[in-house]
């Protein structure tokens, strides 16, 4: 292992350089996987734009019933023909969606935690892969928490998930997770998402910051942005904006989109952005036009 002394700062990331080794494939460090890998990244990001919209309704795994997810029976429905990719868990996914629902699956496959814990960080491979693939999963999301005191435990659910997944063909989603306690930097999701791709993540999951076409450039698999705690809708469409204007290839959106008062205008508006090339003044107004039609 280097020495962690006198490391020089990385600087160089090209941003202006397309990744070298796309092929013809149009998902980013896809292009070595084989037809069953390639096939759920297809089902994931829209071979037209490269892009995804996913709808993250997971947080009953450790938040329980979340403002805005009481009914999952009736909001994801309801936002199911805007989005191209549900995020959830099997408990919800089983009960309240539709197996006709013509719709990609991330399977929330990792657990351990709730909100009466202080620490979220530790958590188990919850879901086996025989589920997985029983539901037809097209990746499987596994919580990672670089820096936290459960690292070490989510990089072994990370690895054993990869490792089942290649066996089946059955991509890997690695979600960056920070905590009360650790850093929203630049710094920090270079390190976490680079450690999480090179893990062997074929997707991975985080959070929009400064710097991010950088953290873009220097990560080999598609960033998908996370939407984090509700903000104005406005707000809410300029960062999935600059999200995709920096090199994004995705949202994962789910307090922003499920706890609006409008969350079908937003999720529509939403994959104006991803899918069409709006601007977020462009969405905001479409936004405005459909909640006023
Ligand atoms: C994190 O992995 C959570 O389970 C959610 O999937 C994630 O936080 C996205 O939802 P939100 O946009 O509400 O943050």
């Amino acid at each position: 292992m280097a020495d962690k002394e006198g490391l020089k700062v990385p600087k160089n990331y090209h941003v202006d350089i397309p990744f070298a080794n796309q092929g013809s494939f149009h998902v980013k460090g896809a292009n070595n996987l084989e037809w069953g890998m390639k096939k759920h990244l297809s089902n994931i990001f829209c071979p037209k734009s490269g892009n995804t919209v996913m709808f993250a309704f997971d947080h009953g795994y450790f938040m329980g019933s979340t403002a805005g997810l009481e009914r999952l029976d009736i909001i994801v429905p309801k936002l199911m023909p805007h989005v191209d990719v549900l995020m959830g868990t099997r408990g919800a996914l089983r009960t309240c969606i539709s197996p006709d629902c013509g719709k990609s699956i991330a399977l929330r496959t990792s657990s351990g935690s709730s909100m009466m814990n202080d620490d979220l960080s530790h958590e188990i491979v919850a879901v086996d892969i025989e589920d997985a693939i029983r539901m037809n999963a097209d990746c499987m999301a596994v919580q990672t928490f670089i820096g936290a005191d459960g690292q070490l435990t989510s990089i072994d659910n990370l690895s054993k998930t990869i490792n089942a997944g290649l066996r089946y063909s059955v991509p890997t989603m690695g979600v960056v997770a920070v905590g009360k306690d650790m850093e929203r930097t630049s710094r920090f999701f270079k390190l976490a998402t680079r450690i999480v791709a090179e893990m062997g993540a074929h997707i991975i999951k985080t959070y929009y910051c400064e710097d991010f076409e950088e953290i873009v450039a220097a990560c080999p698999v598609p960033i998908v942005v996370a939407g984090g705690k509700k903000l104005p809708e406005e707000e809410a469409l300029t960062l999935a904006y600059k999200s995709i204007a920096g090199g994004a290839r995705g949202l994962d959106m789910g307090r922003n989109i499920f706890q609006s008062n409008h969350p079908v205008e937003m999720a529509q508006a939403i994959a104006k952005i991803v899918h069409e090339g709006f601007t977020d003044r462009e969405a905001w107004q479409f936004f405005q036009d459909a909640i006023n039609k």
